[in-house]
């Protein structure tokens, strides 16, 4: 099974994206993440690319779409995939179709998480991950068990992305409003669009993906 998560910053795509990969056994594949590891290696990817995002813009065309056509050519994804966060232009949309048509894929589902846009910057602004084993968490909405403890590896030691402040989180909604919700009609028209109310508790976001996976939704 292929799908697609489409939603703004701060949807729950990365949420959902790891339980469906958990659920299905098939790999999440983030462009966000795989940015934010270039940019930690300090790789020519990563310095061209760390400004951009700081700026909460998107990130070249090209460069996403090589570096997403090498990720889903690695073994784990051929039993399937979740893409998170990319396509983000109607460019990466048109160049993932050929992509798959060229490997004999096809894209299954193409979810749509609709959040209001005040809820998102609440979400982006409490959430912070595990600099250890990258799980992550929200002040809020999925605190750890434990104060200041990893639910998951009991580190004590937490990150917060630095393109989650204020500022950067509204050039973030202005691109995806501007460039990524034009996909929404794009695979509207190609008949895989599905919603999903994203403000809903977490395990109901889930269980409406799981609806539509299973054919009920
Ligand atoms: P990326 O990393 O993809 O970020 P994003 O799309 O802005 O999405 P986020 O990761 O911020 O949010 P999410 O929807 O995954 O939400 P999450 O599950 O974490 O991209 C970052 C940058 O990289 C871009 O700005 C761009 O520069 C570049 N880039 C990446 N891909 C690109 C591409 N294809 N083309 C060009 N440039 C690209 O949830 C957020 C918080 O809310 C969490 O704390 C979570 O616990 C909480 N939460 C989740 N669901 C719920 C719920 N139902 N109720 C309450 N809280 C919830």
């Amino acid at each position: 099974m292929n799908l697609i998560l489409l939603g703004p910053p701060g949807a729950g795509k990365g949420t959902q994206a790891k339980r469906l990969e958990d659920q299905y056994g098939i790999a999440q594949i983030s462009t966000g993440d795989m940015l934010r590891a270039e940019v930690k290696s300090g790789s020519e990817i990563g310095l061209k690319a760390k400004a951009i995002m700081e700026r909460g813009e998107l990130v070249p065309d090209a460069v996403i779409t090589a570096m997403l056509a090498a990720r889903v050519s690695r073994p784990d994804a051929a039993q399937g995939f979740i893409l998170d966060g990319f396509p983000r232009t109607v460019p990466q949309a048109e160049a993932l179709d050929t992509m798959l048509t060229e490997k004999g894929l096809k894209l299954d589902h193409v979810i749509e998480l609709k959040v209001d846009d005040a809820a998102l910057v609440e979400r982006i602004a409490g959430r912070f991950t595990c600099a250890k084993c990258g799980a992550g968490y929200h002040d809020t909405f999925k605190p750890t068990a434990k104060p200041g403890v990893c639910d998951v590896c009991g580190s004590t030691e937490f990150t917060r992305r630095a393109d989650d402040k204020a500022e950067t989180v509204a050039a973030r909604l202005d691109a995806y409003h501007r460039q990524t919700a034009p996909l929404l009609p794009y695979y509207a028209a190609q008949g895989k669009l599905r919603g999903v109310d994203g403000m809903a508790a977490m395990d109901d976001v889930a269980a409406q993906i799981g609806a539509v996976l299973s054919g009920k939704g």
